[in-house]
């Protein structure tokens, strides 16, 4: 995780530049920040444990001249959070600094090899030993960029790296297993873990792929393999606004971003229907939909939640057999795939390590990998066999919500192409579930119109426990896992998702009126189902919210609170559902104070394992 950022340039103030791209990573880590300047009196470094706002505070009277920095904001992997492990690391003499994200594996042995030869460290980060790999092969002559493939050709792990050094305005970057994209300016260039870091001055970006590493100048960027071979790379253009990496009047990132659900699952879904027959055109997949005997889907966390919600849309429309696995756990298991299985790993970020592990298993074993993503250019997106896009826009805020509903949007619409396409879903029917999602977007407005302000009290009145629980049923059984997902990680309050019907089986022990549970009870073929649910956690004083659809007044009656959900098809309502629930996490956590955009222990792309 860690977000690194290195300008040259002869333009404006580059400590404040540094630190305005600082903060656009943020997501990425926030123990601590720091900053190395490179001026003519030699290297210019100062790093702090904590956000980069107290970094940014204890610069503000420093007026400096530079042409070239680098700043890290950090995550802790190895070495706790404190000055003298936050980045930038030094040599011995303090000639070579460098920022860095991702784990060098075999920093022991390269850090005993370096103290035998005298070298000195000064913290207890894998990162330092770079420093001193390169100060060490310096020794044996060659220009810069040689001596930096020599130390790459030692590292085991990954790494993304920028450099500096105390004679040159240049920056030296490599990059294996953790992301580096550089901005192409105009007499200036950028590099950083990722685009928003530097959108604001380009959006001309060449991604850095694995194996590779360059060098960056006001006037030229030069890549390279490890070997020292050049490089051709083809600069593209990102299509990102930088208001869409703005907080635009909202008061926290994740804010912004539910509200933004409607146009994203738009921009997501709209490419993809015909609309004078209300048909869904699908880019090409790695395996024509008749010769797909099942579906394997793998990923994290939030994305998790969506396979689990697609593997319903699968079975259910195309009639494909279909399993969800961690990815965490797949790569360390015997899996079995055929050829004609389809492997889906969805990500938000495209950089998640354990997605990436487990495409890559998947791939070994012969699978065949669709990549759902919403990061143009990330490490999944160049490994897997095709891709498709979710058009969610930039994800600042650490909990994610418009990457999973345009993740469900998506799903949703293969589902139907592959349900049309193996004879499953007629021509009808298609226009039928087509023109569903097509209204969903207006619905979402008009129920936050309409709902914001109950859900505001539910989300404040929440925060007064400690512990909460969520049940739906079918479809919305996932719902329920990621309602609860969202309640703990901004909020900390502990929370539970469960399947309602396994509640006898157990957890309604737990049951009594210190703990509320959210029931998930639109409409659905086991509406009934819920019900009897709900009145078994009634009779035992629990307090109950519910999210309802259309007119269920005897739901209403053993309701302590509702929210009113508009109708939507059945297979639609897990896309609508989440939406509260996301925004009751949000009221609980801000109401409490706390960090909403950044939880604590959390980081936005996991690229650790
Ligand atoms: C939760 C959250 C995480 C991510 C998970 C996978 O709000 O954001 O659970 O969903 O780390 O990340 P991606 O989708 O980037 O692979």
């Amino acid at each position: 995780m860690c977000g690194i950022i290195g300008i040259v340039s002869d333009k404006g103030n580059l400590k404040d530049r540094v630190i305005e791209g600082l903060k656009r990573l943020e997501y990425r880590g926030y123990d601590s920040a720091g900053i190395a300047l490179r001026t003519e009196e030699g290297l210019l470094i100062r790093k702090k444990k904590g956000k980069v706002s107290q970094l940014e505070e204890e610069l503000r009277n420093l007026r400096i001249s530079s042409r070239a920095a680098v700043g890290h904001t950090r995550w802790a992997t190895h070495g706790e959070p404190n000055d003298p492990n936050s980045h930038p690391h030094t040599d011995c003499r303090g000639e070579i600094t460098l920022v860095h994200n991702g784990i060098i594996e075999n920093y022991l042995e390269l850090k005993e090899d370096l103290r035998r030869k005298g070298h000195r460290f000064r913290s207890q980060t894998d990162s330092e030993v770079v420093a001193h790999l390169l100060e060490e092969e310096l020794k044996e002559g060659g220009s810069f960029m040689e001596a930096l493939g020599r130390v790459v050709r030692r590292l085991e792990g990954s790494f993304a790296l920028v450099v500096l050094n105390s004679r040159e305005d240049a920056l030296y970057i490599a990059r294996q297993d953790s992301p580096l994209v550089v901005g192409l300016g105009d007499g200036e260039n950028f590099v950083a873990s990722d685009i928003p870091a530097f959108l604001s001055w380009t959006n001309r970006v060449v991604f850095i792929e694995n194996g590779e590493m360059g060098k960056l100048t006001l006037s030229s960027v030069e890549i390279y393999d490890f070997q020292g071979r050049k490089r051709d790379k083809k600069p593209q253009i990102i299509n990102w606004s930088l208001a869409q990496a703005e907080k635009g009047g909202y008061k926290h990132f994740m804010l912004k971003e539910i509200h933004e659900q409607a146009k994203a699952i738009s921009d997501t879904v709209g490419p993809r229907i015909e609309r004078d027959s209300n048909s869904v055109v699908m880019e090409d997949l790695p395996l024509s939909p008749r010769k797909i005997k099942d579906i394997l889907i793998l990923a994290c966390g939030t994305s998790y939640h969506a396979g689990l919600v697609g593997k319903f849309y699968f079975e259910e429309l195309a009639g494909i057999k279909t399993d969800v696995d961690y990815a965490s756990e797949f790569r360390y298991r015997k899996p079995v795939l055929s050829p004609s299985t389809l492997v889906i790993a969805i990500s938000q970020s495209g950089e998640t390590a354990d997605t990436i592990g487990a495409l890559r298993k998947a791939r070994s074993l012969g699978g065949k990998v669709l990549a759902v993503c919403n990061v143009v250019g990330s490490s999944i997106t160049r490994e897997a066999d095709a891709v498709l896009y979710t058009h969610a826009g930039p994800e600042i805020s650490v909990a994610s919500t418009k990457a999973f509903t345009t993740q469900l949007s998506l799903l949703y619409l293969l589902a139907v192409y592959l349900g049309r396409e193996v004879g499953k879903i007629e021509r009808k029917e298609e226009a039928r579930l087509v023109s569903g999602i097509l209204s969903l977007p207006s619905r979402i407005e008009r129920m936050l119109r309409e709902e914001k302000e109950r859900i505001r009290e539910i989300g404040v009145d929440i925060s007064a426990y400690t512990d909460a629980l969520y049940l739906g049923r079918h479809l919305n059984y996932p719902i329920a896992l990621e309602g609860a997902l969202k309640l703990k990680e901004i909020s900390y309050i502990h929370a539970e998702g469960y399947p309602a019907g396994e509640m006898k089986h157990g957890p309604i022990a737990l049951i009594d009126e210190n703990l509320p549970t959210v029931f998930i009870a639109t409409e659905s073929k086991v509406l009934d189902k819920v019900r009897s649910n709900m009145e078994e956690i009634k009779s035992r004083r629990g307090k109950i919210i519910s999210l309802l659809s259309g007119e269920h007044p005897e739901i209403e009656e053993l309701s302590d609170a509702v929210i009113k959900v508009p109708e939507v098809d059945e297979y639609l309502f897990p896309i609508i559902n989440i939406i509260p629930l996301q925004l009751i996490a949000y009221y609980a956590a801000d109401f409490l104070g706390h960090d909403v955009d950044q939880p604590r222990n959390l980081a936005k792309s996991v690229t650790v394992e």
